[in-house]
């Protein structure tokens, strides 16, 4: 059987690695990586294949930049041709851009079986473009490979209890498999900070970058904090271009205490992130890194698909005005060592493979019986 796995933009790179890795390693299977093209800048993209060994793509769709519509149906375009060429059995796509949705539909429509790793979550938000690939990837897909207890729920709650099983999250393998290098780089000092000397900032969501008196304000926020605590800013690149069309950018160079970097690669900001005093970011993936790791986390948002960073305790909401007393707050409160969720153990792309498994050559099995 042939296995396609998907992979698109930065968030999906950390996915994919230990699932291809586990794939590769198996006999009953072939395993092809194709890649969109949704995030096609060196650092955006190279770099995560270079930091977490992930092999080169079998197939490039270099779809690109576009409106929601214009990048959903060119992947869609691309990768049926791929599909119609290759005829995979089984499809896998992970997370919630638009390259994901747009596969699944590819896959569903041409009746090929789709897996969906990362499946269930919900911010509730149908405001937010990833809640919309959500919704439509779980509805289609065949089989739903969750992270924890609040998947399973909302995903029975849509009526798909049956194609469910949780696996846990696969964002962990990948910190597990790096853990020794991260820790060994210890990227803090490449810019003259300590060990928890200063904190970690990460902004994209088009609701917080993308609007004028929302991106002042969070500007406005971050500058207050970085004169009581330095933070270093990888700066996404549509931040990057907003920033620059709001005329925000001097504004952050010039402030004291800020250190603005182009996005860094995974080794460079999992250093960062693990001797960090405390996070801001609007990420999903961040929020979930922060809470395996117990470091205070102010995510930029009014809502989160991942409760379960904030019942641990690692993970707070914050509105853009109310950053500046919130950090002062989180920086006074220091680390959390509550374990991790169930299942975010460095074992869930082994999960995933016997998942899928069980599906492939037991369905095998069952017909030759
Ligand atoms: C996308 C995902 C989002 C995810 C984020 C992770 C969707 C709807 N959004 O958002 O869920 O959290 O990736 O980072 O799928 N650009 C570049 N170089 C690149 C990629 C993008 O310059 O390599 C610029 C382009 O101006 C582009 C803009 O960033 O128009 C936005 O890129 P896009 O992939 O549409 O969305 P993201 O904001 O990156
Ligand atoms: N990340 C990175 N370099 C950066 C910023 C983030 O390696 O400069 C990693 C981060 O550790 C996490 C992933 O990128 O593993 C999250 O991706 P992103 O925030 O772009 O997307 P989201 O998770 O919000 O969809």
């Amino acid at each position: 059987p042939l296995i396609h796995v998907i992979a698109a933009a930065r968030p999906n790179f950390m996915k994919v690695a230990p699932l291809v890795r586990a794939l590769r390693a198996e006999k009953w299977c072939e395993t092809e990586l194709v890649h969109t093209g949704q995030h096609y800048d060196a650092a955006m993209s190279d770099a995560f294949f270079r930091d977490l060994s992930i092999p080169k793509p079998d197939h490039h769709l270099e779809v690109g930049s576009g409106t929601h519509a214009e990048q959903t149906a060119g992947v869609m375009v691309a990768y049926e041709k791929v599909c119609l060429a290759r005829r995979p059995d089984w499809i896998i796509v992970v997370g919630d851009v638009n390259s994901t949705a747009a596969c699944a539909l590819v896959g569903a429509k041409l009746c090929i079986p789709v897996a969906h790793l990362e499946a269930g979550l919900r911010s509730g938000d149908r405001t937010m473009p990833e809640e919309i690939n959500r919704v439509v990837t779980d509805s289609i897909a065949d089989l739903l490979w969750t992270p924890s207890p609040d998947g399973d729920e909302n995903l029975a709650r849509e009526g798909r209890a049956q194609c469910v099983e949780r696996v846990g999250n696969i964002m962990i393998d990948t910190f597990e498999m790096l853990r020794d290098r991260i820790e060994a780089a210890r990227s803090y000092e490449a810019h003259d900070l300590t060990r928890e000397g200063y904190g970690v900032v990460t902004l994209h969501r088009p609701a917080n970058v993308d609007d004028r008196d929302t991106l002042t304000a969070l500007v406005d926020g971050l500058v207050s904090v970085a004169a009581e605590t330095p933070l270093v800013f990888p700066i996404h690149p549509r931040t990057r271009k907003m920033l620059t069309t709001f005329g925000l950018l001097d504004r952050l160079e010039a402030a004291p205490g800020m250190i603005l970097t182009e996005p860094l690669g995974y080794i460079d900001f999992m250093g960062l992130v693990t001797a960090a005093r405390l996070v801001i970011t609007d990420s999903g993936g961040v929020q979930e890194e922060t809470t395996y790791l117990g470091i205070p986390c102010l995510t930029l948002r009014p809502n989160t698909e991942r409760p379960v960073t904030i019942t641990q305790g690692s993970n707070r909401l914050v509105a853009p005005s109310d950053l500046s007393s919130a950090a002062h707050a989180a920086l006074a409160t220091g680390r959390r060592t509550a374990p991790p969720p169930a299942l975010w153990d460095g074992q869930t792309a082994a999960r995933v493979v016997a998942s899928l498994k069980r599906r492939i050559v037991g369905a095998a099995a069952g017909t030759e019986a």
